[in-house]
């Protein structure tokens, strides 16, 4: 871990993704109440919102997401790239993407009160998920073997730190009225129905005709073919297509076909005793 990732704030972080320069970034960012901000764990279905979130805020035209790549379109504004983008030139409703803890956020986060939706999935998926993405992505660590780096996750030892703290620390969140949460498996099931309620709160009304031409669009299939959202303008030497797609297989339940009865059986142990105290019903349950 020492020589790919660094500590920042008690949660691991890709050293060749973020910089103490990002981080400082990060926590005197200036947001404004017009921001909209997509939070998400790793691998909870941020690369689908930055898809969806730019065609509803443009009323369904698909010029940014055909000619902008994710990163910029919807940047992480705790990465090196961050900065480089003028952000504070651009125009509101600016889209924005963050995968840090609510705890983490900068103050002026909780001046302006920007809006966010927060995306979360089921963890045995999202860990499935992460576990092949880890073997792709050069600037995560290999797991040593899947035993092994599902404890890892369990123990929040992993970039972006614990699932668990994650979710309870956002759905703990003050100012609820401002967030949306809503699931990967609530997309997975209808997407339409959640393009409708994504573009309710963001305040953007659209022709049922509108909204279904969007959910087309972001489809796992349609997705998959767009250059500007499918990773493929990575270097192979960064993320290696040989070894696993970015966008792998986009669906729901896919922890069935890696974790063995024991894994789940351990799994949902922690998960119980871990979640005991948050206040949700989880679409997964
Ligand atoms: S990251 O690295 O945190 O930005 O990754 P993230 O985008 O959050 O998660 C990647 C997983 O989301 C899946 N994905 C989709 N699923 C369904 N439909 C669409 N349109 C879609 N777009 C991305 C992607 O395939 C990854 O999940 P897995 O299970 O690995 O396929």
């Amino acid at each position: 871990e020492a020589d790919l990732y660094f500590l920042y704030r008690g949660v691991y972080v890709p050293k060749l993704i973020h910089t103490e320069a990002s981080l400082d970034y990060f926590q005197n960012f200036t947001f404004r109440p017009q921001d909209v901000l997509i939070v998400t764990y790793p691998k909870s279905g941020t690369t689908w919102m930055q898809e969806v979130v730019p065609l509803i805020v443009s009323g369904g035209d698909p010029a940014s997401v055909e000619t902008i790549p994710n990163w910029d379109r919807v940047p992480w504004l705790e990465e090196v790239r961050a900065s480089t983008l003028n952000l504070e030139g651009r125009p509101s409703p600016r889209m924005l993407t963050t995968h840090f803890h609510y705890s983490m956020m900068p103050p002026s986060f909780f001046k302006a009160k920007p809006k966010v939706i927060y995306v979360m999935r089921n963890p045995k998926d999202v860990f499935t998920s992460i576990f092949h993405y880890s073997k792709m992505a050069s600037f995560l660590v290999t797991p040593d073997s899947q035993s092994e780096f599902l404890q890892k996750f369990l123990d929040g030892k992993v970039i972006f730190g614990s699932w668990f703290d994650h979710v309870s620390g956002w759905l703990n969140a003050d100012d609820k009225d401002r967030i949306m949460y809503i699931s990967y498996e609530e997309m997975i099931m209808d997407l339409k129905e959640s393009v409708a309620r994504i573009s309710q709160f963001l305040e953007k009304t659209l022709d049922d005709e509108v909204i279904s031409k969007i959910a087309d669009r972001c489809l796992f299939k349609n997705m998959k073919q767009n250059n500007m959202s499918n990773y493929s303008a990575v270097p192979p030497e960064v993320m290696d297509p040989t070894k696993s797609q970015f966008l792998r297989k986009g669906i729901s339940g896919d922890w069935k076909n890696q974790l063995t009865a024991a894994e789940a059986d351990h799994f949902d142990a922690v998960y119980r005793d871990k979640i005991k105290d948050v206040q949700h019903k989880f679409v997964w349950d």
